[in-house]
């Protein structure tokens, strides 16, 4: 409470792979005002992908102060902050400068498959025992190996880490800490749904693993405390239009978008469609092991509540496929295009593109797995490499969905999806075409947003509960399946097909 009563709105940070957004949200959950700024890609070799991260605190400035002031609000009108962020991406930076020590190494970067390679031949149980305490597979997308890397490579990194003054963050505690005060005063925490994608957090404990701390060789002195995921963490300071606002949120953002779409419940889940896709099944108060290739994680905590636990399917390459189709073969002038141009044929021509630019996330986990694109003929065009290329997301969401279902033994009634794809009718019709089953959008599709809003306004007071934020919800439209079961079956099929080629592309 501020001032004797509760203010009304709440303020989201969204630090995405491609932009950084801040969006004022109000006590109905809808949007006051918004800003966003994208940062630069940095592409040094094959595989590499960085940020820079004071580009990306620059812009986070500029956000936040752009929002509140479309908003005409002042600092005492928002009750929290919520952050929310890209998971697993890698920063480390001096404690007492405050300049980062490097770029951030970003999720999909694939540099350290090598020493993933070496640390599995040497702990041949390893796979399974990492598995077992931090619920994920041994690769390159997790935080750990990206940390280790920039400690072996950049001089004196080592030293000033074990000594305290090297930090490591992943982009929510890397904005925390400046928001916070940066070099003159900054706090350095995280909460347990970013921790628990680092492959160094004991799923059970909610702690640092000193095992997996041992097996990586990463000083604890350089990691950050880990928090709930709604609790008030401290005050904001910078910008000066946020003064005084107590951050009071932090959520990965896949599972921001999960808390968005109120999926708080067991059983309850969530598609999202960004930079790439994720599908997010809350199992509860339970950690469930997949045996299909789904990964297990931290859902929410909230306050001093057990932790809730979720399976996820990440995609790595969806909507940064577009962006490709954008930059690097330039068949389209802006993403938003990429519908138009799909809708101009009927179909894919036969063409099938398996988007593997990080090898394979799930249900596959094969690092060596290349992209392909496969079935051309003199007949396709641009349009239908287009159509091939918004089809490999909705046949990627098969792929987790079976997992989910094999897995589960049970079928999902239907798909709440969201992030910025799903505007775009086409591809959610075919998705609800290639699963069979009825896809359903919210109004709000910035449900990541929402939910580090939704997790900030319940620790400080301008919600009351969960049934209070169900309420919120509500449908746009909803898509049902319109394909008949054996052409649904024969597409599948040839995606498959596709996918083996991809998979098979080792020198
Ligand atoms: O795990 C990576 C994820 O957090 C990135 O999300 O929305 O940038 O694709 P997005």
């Amino acid at each position: 409470r501020r001032g004797g009563s509760v203010a009304e709105n709440v303020l989201a940070i969204d630090q995405g792979t491609t932009s950084t957004r801040a969006i004022v949200f109000d006590a109905a959950g809808q949007i006051v005002a918004s800003a966003q700024r994208e940062h630069e890609q940095i592409f040094p070799h094959a595989g590499w992908v960085e940020h820079d991260p004071v580009e990306i605190w620059t812009n986070t400035q500029w956000v936040v102060s752009a929002a509140l002031s479309r908003a005409r609000l002042s600092a005492r009108d928002v009750a929290g902050i919520g952050i929310t962020n890209q998971r697993e991406t890698a920063i480390l930076w001096d404690r007492r400068t405050g300049r980062p020590i490097g770029n951030a190494i970003v999720w999909q970067d694939t540099r350290t498959q090598e020493s993933i390679d070496a640390l599995a031949a040497q702990h041949p149980d390893g796979t399974q025992r990492f598995a077992e305490l931090t619920g994920l597979p041994l690769a390159t997308y997790f935080s750990a190996s990206k940390v280790a890397w920039m400690l072996r490579h950049i001089p004196g990194a080592r030293e000033a880490a074990e000594a305290g003054d090297v930090l490591f963050g992943t982009p929510d505690t890397w904005v925390i800490w400046n928001l916070t005060g940066g070099s003159s005063g900054g706090i350095h925490v995280t909460d347990v749904t970013n921790a628990s994608r680092t492959l160094l957090m004991d799923l059970r404990t909610l702690d640092w693993s000193d095992e997996m701390l041992r097996v990586w060789d990463i000083p604890r002195a350089m990691l950050p405390e880990i928090r709930s995921s709604s609790q008030i963490v401290g005050d904001a300071v910078l910008p000066t239009v946020a003064r005084g606002i107590p951050i009071a949120g932090i959520l990965g953002d896949q599972q921001a978008a999960t808390f968005g779409q109120a999926a708080f419940d067991a059983g309850e889940s969530k598609n999202t469609y960004g930079t790439g896709n994720f599908l997010i099944v809350n199992t509860g108060e339970r950690i469930v092991r997949s045996e299909h290739g789904l990964i297990t994680t931290v859902a929410y905590r909230c306050g001093d509540d057990p932790a809730r636990y979720a399976v996820e399917g990440s995609i790595a390459v969806t909507g940064s496929l577009v962006q490709w189709l954008r930059d690097n073969l330039g068949i389209i002038a802006r993403s938003q295009d990429v519908e138009t141009l799909a809708a101009s044929v009927d179909d894919n021509g036969g063409a099938y593109f398996v988007p593997a630019f990080s090898g394979l996330f799930a249900p596959y986990w094969r690092p060596d797995a290349r992209g392909a694109l496969v079935g051309l003929t003199r007949y396709v065009t641009k349009a239908h490499i287009a159509r091939a290329a918004l089809e490999s997301t909705a046949f990627q969401t098969r792929d987790v969905i079976d997992a989910v279902v094999a897995d589960t033994g049970r079928a999902l009634p239907d798909l709440r999806v969201d992030g910025g794809m799903t505007r775009d009718d086409l591809l959610m019709q075919f998705q609800a075409d290639i699963l069979g089953i009825p896809v359903v959008r919210p109004k709000v599709v910035e449900t990541t947003a929402l939910g580090a809003a939704y997790a900030a306004g319940l620790a400080t007071g301008v919600w009351t509960g969960f049934d209070q934020l169900r309420a919120l919800w509500r449908e746009d439209r909803r898509f049902e399946p319109a394909m008949g079961h054996d052409e649904r079956e024969r597409r599948f099929r040839m995606w498959r097909k596709a996918v083996s080629k991809s998979l098979d592309w080792v020198d």
